[in-house]
């Protein structure tokens, strides 16, 4: 059965904004030291940045990069990461049982930034910490000068403000493996309090809120509309946080899986919007996805998680990725563009070594993962107005398994589209690109899109990922072994067009 959808130029669930298309730098393992930073590497810069990271970076072309962390973030005193290098202390990190050498901080994130052409979002710890800490950062990264916080800033060698204008409240605070944990009232409240003062400090910054850091938490949708009873009048953005998971080792379910982010977004709008409600308010809460990936081979198991002895910059959470980790993304990158009209920011976690597209070695080469593609072929010819494609394909039903929360959980999914498609119209450059998941495992699929109102269109790039193995990795000595070729036979006849995309294939189709 051929697999259909109509799109009209005039039919548009939103424009994506800029900072859809975010990555997310954490000190976890080998993601800062042996990643992006490290000094000595035959390819580091004068401020010790790996440029063959760098490179890999700008191809992958994530817009804004979240910082410090993560759990880490909830124990981090950002004191200690400024100021002499040789001066910065030594501390044990709670979140990953290692040493952190604080050897990169606040200040070389920004300059990192500015190298990569990224904007920077930062994170302040609600965990160990309290507004007064916030309201200190945001004076020392963004307040010019004449202030003891700002001058210490210029002493330390960056007259300029940095600017940043995104911050999130914390992270993670429902789980209970976050460094001071809270409830939906007391981190409402710690939230408020830090919200008032780093804005009086900056008005023009933008807050993110904690949302729930999965959809399977106990108190999801509880913990929303708690939060956001307490923080509505404070802040533009509630967050939310997803991995993609195939611990049950069912390839369909795990295919079906980003759908469930669709819900998970559906949701929190919901809840979002009925705190506006009760207030009679106009304003519109966005969403921040500012955590999601697949995760799960180094998830579960402890010595996956951490190592013994407290060691500086260990090896974990070094998630190999395969071709059908490859797709279960793609579908989550085409439920981040269906939303654009209310998910405003969202970042992939992580970007170098943890949980990563990006991998290296410490001291040895950087490579591509599998899932570097497709958020490369998202964030390169995703920007622009999302259509509302009338998408009509077969379906399949599968079984869900998502262990995140406290509770082992299923969630039946009955009638999963085979097909998953977003049609994104970048109006400047005038071209249309049809992003489309093949979610049948052994079956071609014959589809057929009519492009009303766009004129003839052309094909620019036709590109499929897929590989006979679905467990297929790129490593050290196989870069490149998972990587787009041309998709062929893409017929484009008028305002229509016409392909048969592989068995569990990510493609894009660029057209003008
Ligand atoms: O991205 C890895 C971790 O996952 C983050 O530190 C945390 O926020 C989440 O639980």
């Amino acid at each position: 059965q051929t697999v259909t959808a109509t799109i009209d130029r005039t039919f548009t669930i939103g424009e994506t904004d800029r900072r859809l298309f975010g990555a997310f730098v954490e000190h976890l393992g080998r993601c800062v030291y042996g990643g992006l930073y490290e000094p000595g590497h035959p390819s580091a810069d004068a401020k010790g940045f790996r440029t063959d990271v760098l490179d890999l970076v700008r191809e992958l072309a994530p817009t804004t990069m979240r910082y410090p962390g993560g759990n880490f973030v909830s124990g981090y005193n950002w004191e200690d990461g400024v100021g002499p290098v040789e001066k910065r202390p030594r501390r044990l990190d709670l979140a990953w049982m290692s040493t952190e050498t604080n050897a990169f901080g606040t200040n070389e994130f920004i300059d990192w930034c500015r190298a990569a052409g990224i904007e920077p979002m930062l994170a302040v710890n609600l965990g160990t910490r309290d507004g007064e800490a916030a309201r200190r950062l945001v004076e020392y990264c963004n307040f010019p000068g004449g202030t003891e916080l700002s001058d210490l800033r210029r002493d330390h060698g960056w007259p300029e403000p940095h600017d940043v204008k995104f911050w999130c409240l914390g992270n993670e605070m429902d789980g209970p493996w976050q460094m001071e944990t809270k409830t939906a009232v007391e981190y409402g409240r710690i939230a408020t309090e830090a919200a008032k003062l780093m804005r009086w400090v900056d008005p023009s910054i933008e807050l993110a809120a904690c949302g729930s850091s999965a959809r399977t938490m106990p108190t999801f949708g509880e913990w929303e509309d708690t939060v956001l009873e307490h923080t509505f009048e404070h802040v533009e953005f509630i967050s939310l946080h997803t991995y993609l998971n195939d611990y049950a080792g069912d390839t369909a379910a795990f295919l079906a899986s980003p759908d469930l982010m669709d819900s998970f977004i559906d949701e929190v709008v919901a809840i979002a919007d009925a705190v506006a409600a009760r207030r009679r308010s106009s304003k519109r809460i966005m969403l921040s996805f500012d955590e999601w990936n697949v995760w799960y081979r180094t998830r579960r198991k402890s010595e996956g998680r951490t190592k013994l002895g407290w060691p500086v910059a260990p090896n974990i959470l070094e998630e190999v990725y395969t071709m059908k980790d490859a797709l279960a993304f793609g579908g989550a990158c085409i439920s981040l563009l269906n939303h654009a009209d209310r998910v405003r920011s969202a970042c992939l976690a992580q970007l170098v070594n943890a949980i990563a597209p990006i991998m290296t070695e410490t001291g040895g080469p950087a490579w591509r993962q599998t899932i570097f593609h497709p958020f490369a072929h998202f964030s390169n010819f995703g920007r622009g107005q999302v259509l509302r494609a009338n998408l009509v394909s077969p379906t399949y039903a599968a079984t869900y398994y998502d262990p995140r929360g406290t509770a082992d959980l299923t969630f039946p999914l009955p009638a999963v589209p085979y097909a998953k498609l977003a049609a994104v119209h970048d109006e400047a450059g005038r071209a249309v690109t049809l992003f489309v998941l093949n979610r049948h495992l052994d079956q071609p699929m014959p589809i057929q899109i009519d492009a009303r109102g766009f004129g003839d269109l052309e094909l620019v790039e036709a590109l499929e990922m897929r590989h006979d193995d679905l467990s297929a990795t790129n490593t050290k000595e196989a870069p490149d072994r998972v990587r787009p070729a041309p998709l062929a036979g893409v017929r484009v006849d008028g305002g229509r067009v016409v392909a048969t995309l592989a068995p569990a294939s990510w493609n894009v189709i660029r057209l003008v």
